[in-house]
């Protein structure tokens, strides 16, 4: 029985890849590589040492789509194959939802006919928008996300809640992640984001490269400890481990809906950042002091408690090891 990975050549599919194939578990990827390569398959084969099944094609188109399902026993699937730029998903929304929202839906669908029904979807903590409260759990308040590639989110959880009331075989787990960073200890694999970096940890590398001039930090005058920005950075590893333990979790108990937040618990400001990378990789980061970023909260964090109750995971990595790993990584492809 193979587990599907749509996306799985992206940032954090490729990294899940990885998990699952150390477990040993049969995996079968596909992707377009619209946000990704080639050269992130041998890599996840060079670092595993295990081989996969792979297809290049668009998870919406359905005909390819069932040719996998006919190929293959796929017994659960993973949801990897979203958008993601916060921006670009304001200045292209029918993209962004028709790419997301009718992808998902083409994607359940044909689980449906192939009555394959373990999925896990990779949600975001932008569907909390401004959150009532920190640290955040999992009942709290969704909706008031700010842009189409946040309300894609939150529109396919709900979509998934339908489904599940509708049918109640479905073993469904939506994943809320918080700050993914860092990338795989071995540099092999990460993030690349095209063009100039919107997020703050790929900023942070190329200022500390060379690359970009100098980091302006969003505002110093929120309420927080030192008056910049606090989000709960998580690495990819951790993240993509949780994955792994959802799994487990729907094949053991199955049948129901659950939600988890990916996240330490800890939130870290920009300032915090930028010393810890200065810190842990020996480089200077230029900074200065910018306006706030319009739509961005003052604090963002976890409250991680169910998935250690229930999935038995915490993120282990510190942020020294987020800033040293997405240090090392952009050196490997610098030298490229
Ligand atoms: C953003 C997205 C979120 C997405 C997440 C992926 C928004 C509103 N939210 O979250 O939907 O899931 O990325 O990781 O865009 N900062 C600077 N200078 C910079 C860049 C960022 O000071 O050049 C600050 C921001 O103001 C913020 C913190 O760094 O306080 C983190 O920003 P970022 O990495 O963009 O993530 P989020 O805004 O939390």
């Amino acid at each position: 029985m193979a587990i599907l990975l749509t996306g799985g050549a992206g940032y954090i599919g490729s990294h899940t890849a990885i998990e699952l194939l150390n477990k040993g578990r049969e995996i079968v990827i596909i992707d377009d590589f619209s946000n990704s390569n080639e050269k992130v398959l041998e890599n996840i084969k060079k670092i595993t040492n295990k081989d996969f099944k792979f297809y290049q094609i668009d998870y919406k188109d359905r005909e390819q789509l069932e040719k996998v399902f006919e190929e293959n026993k796929i017994d659960s699937v993973i949801n990897f194959a979203g958008f993601k730029a916060v921006g670009e998903s304001v200045q292209k929304p029918l993209e962004y939802y028709f790419n997301n929202v009718s992808g998902a839906i083409i994607l359940l669908d044909t689980m449906r006919k192939y009555d394959c029904k373990k999925f896990i979807f990779s949600s975001s903590a932008t569907v909390y928008g401004n959150p009532e409260r920190v640290p955040i759990t999992e009942n709290s308040r969704v909706g008031g996300t700010t842009n189409p590639y946040g309300t894609t989110k939150l529109m396919i959880e709900k979509i998934l809640e339908d489904l599940y009331k509708s049918d109640n075989t479905w073993d469904i787990c939506v994943l809320r992640y918080f700050n993914p960073v860092g990338s795989h200890e071995s540099g092999l694999i990460g993030e690349e984001p095209k063009g100039i970096p919107n997020n703050l940890m790929p900023y942070i590398v190329r200022v500390a490269s060379g690359e970009l001039e100098q980091l302006s930090v969003f505002g110093n005058d929120y309420e927080t400890p030192d008056g910049t920005g606090v989000r709960d950075y998580i690495h990819v590893v951790d993240l993509s481990i949780g994955h792994v333990k959802a799994l487990e979790k729907l094949e053991k108990e199955g049948q129901g809906l659950y939600i988890y937040n990916l996240g330490t618990g800890t939130g870290y400001s920009v300032l915090d950042m930028v010393h810890t990378f200065e810190k842990a990789t020996g480089q200077k980061v230029n900074y200065k002091i910018a306006p706030r970023r319009p739509g961005d909260i003052a604090a963002c964090y976890a409250d991680p408690t169910k998935a250690k109750e229930e999935l038995g995971w915490v993120a282990e990595k510190n942020l020294e090891d987020m800033c040293k790993d997405s240090w090392n990584y952009i050196q490997t492809v610098q030298r490229r």
